[in-house]
Parts: structure tokens; sequence; C-alpha cells
């Protein structure tokens, strides 16, 4: 952590971030729009390189509406090999500069057949189907507690914050639970199914390691899924990346929009 503090700090000159967004899947646009400072993860030293096709894989230091602020232009993913600890490192590296606010955004399926592609949806909760957790290992006292309390990681005030904002561009704005599943398959039909029955809106493959280890480091989370697809064939169509990035293309304005009024309103 000492190597990748003294890097950054050097590089950025000591920018404190209060603000720090995750970009997900065809959402990395805004880091291209507001870009001060660019750093491929490839040169932070412990950082792992970014492999998925539509993810660029740097961090973007910005500063937006007069708030410093940093992102994630493309992440690393379970279902790639990484380790869950490897895949948060930068979450506790944002603890780290002082971030106060984190903003998770990911390219999602929908479950609840209410939802459209191109559809934005507020994270209110999450289940964690990925059959791993980033806080298994040794705990370091220095980030947060062995048994962090899990009862509101998506903070409502900023679900609300969140919904207000979406308001006032007329945006049409679902909520709802991110079910995550380790991919890189899709769901089956049958998963799909489950996934409904048990409570799940949206399903994806990043996100919730991600915000475990936030809420774990005393970090405010907001959750923000763009849904791209019906999950898997409910419309009796293949589901390819490419559909999904697609869709998550066709959001990104107000995609964009949402976000940058967020960031007005935090
Ligand atoms: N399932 C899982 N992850 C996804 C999906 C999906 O349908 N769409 C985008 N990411």
């Amino acid at each position: 952590m000492k190597d990748t503090m003294d890097f950054l700090n050097n590089k950025t000159g000591n920018f404190v971030p209060e603000v720090a967004i995750v970009l997900g899947s065809g959402l990395g646009e805004l880091a291209d729009e507001f870009c001060d400072m660019a750093i491929p993860y490839s040169e932070i030293p412990n950082f792992i390189k970014s492999g998925v096709h539509g993810h660029k894989g740097r961090l973007v230091f910005a500063k937006i509406d007069g708030k410093n602020i940093v992102m994630m232009q493309g992440r690393n993913h379970y279902y790639e090999g990484h380790s869950m600890q490897e895949i948060t490192y930068p979450i506790k590296v944002f603890k780290e500069l002082g971030v106060k606010t984190i903003i998770l955004t990911n390219a999602a399926g929908a479950v609840n057949e209410t939802f459209k592609p191109a559809d934005l949806m507020i994270i209110t909760d999450h289940i964690n189907h990925m059959g791993s957790n980033p806080l298994i290992g040794p705990n370091d006292e220095h980030f947060g507690e062995r048994f962090p309390d899990m009862s509101e990681v998506y903070k409502k005030d900023l679900v609300e914050l969140a919904k207000k904002c979406a308001k006032e561009l007329k945006i049409d704005i679902q909520t709802g639970v991110y079910w995550a599943n380790s991919g890189p398959s899709y769901e089956t039909p049958a998963e799909i199914n489950m996934i409904r029955q048990l409570g799940g809106d949206a399903v994806g493959m990043s996100t919730v390691p991600e915000a475990i280890v936030a809420n774990y480091c005393g970090l405010n989370v907001l959750g923000i899924s763009c849904i791209t697809n019906a999950a898997s064939s409910a419309n009796g169509n293949k589901l390819s990346h490419e559909e999904v990035i697609e869709a998550a293309n066709n959001a990104k304005v107000k995609f964009k929009s949402l976000i940058l009024n967020i960031l007005k309103n935090l």
C-alpha cells in the first residue's frame, strides 16, 4: 500500500479525491470527457491490468463541479482469475487517498420483468452469490473490523438523492436488488427463475466485492446498474457481450447526466 500511495501521491501532486466512481462496461466515457490526469493500471504498483474488451484499465483524476474525483475506467473481475482481494485492492487505495463516497456502476441483466434494456437501476441492496468474499483472510484493523455490519451497504440517503437527481432530469429510474454471480457464463433460464424467486432484480458479475470492501472501510456506497438485456434467453434470443455493450452505449447519455447531477448534489 505504501508503494501504491507514494507512486500516486507523487504523480498527482497529492490530489485528494472526495468521490470515487467505478465505471462499468460501456459506461467509461465520463472518464474520457473529464480527465485531468490518467494513469494506466499497468503503471501503478500492485494494481492488476484490466483485460476485458470494452474496459480501458486506467485511473482517471478530474475536478468536476469543483469536486475532486477519481474514476476507475474499467475494472478487474473475479472471472478473469484474479483473487477477490486483488480486484478490491483499489477500493482500499481510495480509502487511503481520502475518498468518502464511492459510486459503483455496472452493466447488468434484467431479472425483474418490468425492466427494459437501457433502464438505469439504483441498487438498494445486493445478494452475494459469487461463492467467495473479499474479506476472507487475516483482517487488517486499519481498514475495518473482522465482522462488518452489512445492514445498509447502499446508503438510503444516497439512494434517495440519486432518485431525486433522476427525477430532476426526467429520467425514469428503477430501484432494486443486485444479484452477483461469478460469471463468466451468463445465467440459464432456470437460474434466472431462481434469482427472481430469491429476490434479485438484476444480475451481474461485479460490484458486490467492491461494495463489501467499501462498506468495510467506512465509505458511503451508491450503486447504479445499467440494464443491458433481459437476463438469459428470456425472449428466446441468445445473449452476447456485444449486445450488453450496445445497450450500455444506448444508455450512456442519460447515465452520464445522472452521474453529473448526483456529483453536483452530493
Ligand atoms: N448476466 C450477468 N451479467 C451481465 C448480464 C447478464 O445478463 N448482462 C450484463 N452483465
